[in-house]
């Protein structure tokens, strides 16, 4: 089967690789579509191969993932041969990502998916999803929030979820994005840092960094999405960063939330596999919103 891997240095190469056999506490699924993410492209540029593997090695491109479920591991009696299914691969690491004909990954990483979403643009939603769901956890007690980058894939959610856990949300977003995110639950919409009132806590998905600080109250939250650059707090401001896990109970509770009405879907546009480097600037390039998808 075709797969695409990098080494890290701005070259996605096709691969050609045995089809996966699902282990006990794995499935097997036959992708219908995988999700083309920032952390994708950062990979394709050696994100992975400054430290995390040896120079050199191929690793899968992919995180986000949905198809039918086409062989399970022995010890899986759910979900079962033909459920449609999404998921989320964690380990970037390995050498087999979701931009490929099949993928394995581990049962609780995936979650069925509902009628009311299609399954192809389903893979548009785990990581993006998962990443705001954790953030939000980690943002302290419910009050008022910032999220930066509010219209993106993140914040997106971001604001959404956030809305519906009873955060009062000012979303930081362009002025073109307005719409989208007061529909999405915020109730007010800053162009900059300096416009926003002071909040209980940020969720900085634009990455801002420290500039972010000026807009949370002494003693609030700072949550960013760079785990290796997370800003020095100050004002007795706790910084911390998500690291996104899979979850796939708590992911099919958050489907159900999207099929609720509650969260938009945002699907940019789909390619064929073989298109992945078109897909993956096309989706690097400002302005974008919702997810490119590669079909294999
Ligand atoms: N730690 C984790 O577990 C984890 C998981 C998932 C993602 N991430 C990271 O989270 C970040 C966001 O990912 P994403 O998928 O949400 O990216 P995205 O879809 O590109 O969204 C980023 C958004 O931020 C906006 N933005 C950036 N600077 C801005 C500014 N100064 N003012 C207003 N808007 C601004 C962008 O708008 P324009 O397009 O108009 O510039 C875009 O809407 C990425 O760095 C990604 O790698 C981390």
């Amino acid at each position: 089967m075709r797969a695409v891997v990098t080494d890290g240095k701005d070259e996605l190469q096709f691969s050609d690789q045995h089809v996966p056999e699902p282990k006990p506490g794995e499935v097997r699924i036959s992708v219908a579509a995988a999700g083309v993410n920032p952390v994708d492209v950062a990979t394709r540029n050696g994100l992975l191969h400054a430290g995390v593997v040896p120079a050199g090695t191929a690793v899968g491109l992919g995180w986000d993932v949905s198809g039918i479920i086409d062989a399970v591991g022995t010890d899986v009696s759910s979900p079962t041969v033909g459920t449609r299914v999404v998921g989320l691969r964690a380990d970037p690491t390995t050498s087999l990502g979701t931009y490929a004909e099949f993928v394995v990954l581990p049962v609780d990483a995936v979650a069925p998916v509902p009628d009311g979403i299609a399954t192809i643009d389903a893979a548009s939603i785990p990581l993006n999803i998962l990443t705001a769901d954790q953030a939000l956890d980690l943002a302290g007690p419910v009050g008022t929030l910032l999220v930066t980058g509010a219209a993106g894939g993140v914040g997106g959610f971001a604001v959404a979820l956030a809305a519906d856990r009873g955060w009062t949300v000012t979303a930081l977003a362009r002025e073109s994005d307005r719409e989208f995110v007061l529909r999405a639950g915020a109730t007010s919409v800053v162009s900059s840092i300096a416009d926003a009132h002071p909040v209980d806590a940020v969720l900085d998905t634009a990455a801002l960094g420290s500039a972010a600080l000026a807009a949370v109250h002494d003693n609030g939250n700072y949550v960013g999405v760079l785990p290796p650059a997370v800003p020095d707090g100050e004002r007795g401001i706790a910084t911390t960063a998500v690291s996104v896990r899979h979850d796939g109970t708590r992911l099919t509770q958050l489907l159900e939330l999207v099929v609720s009405g509650a969260i938009e879907v945002r699907v940019a546009g789909t390619l064929a596999l073989e298109h992945a480097r078109t897909a993956q600037d096309e989706a690097s390039a400002q302005g974008v919103r919702g997810r490119w998808l590669l079909t294999p």
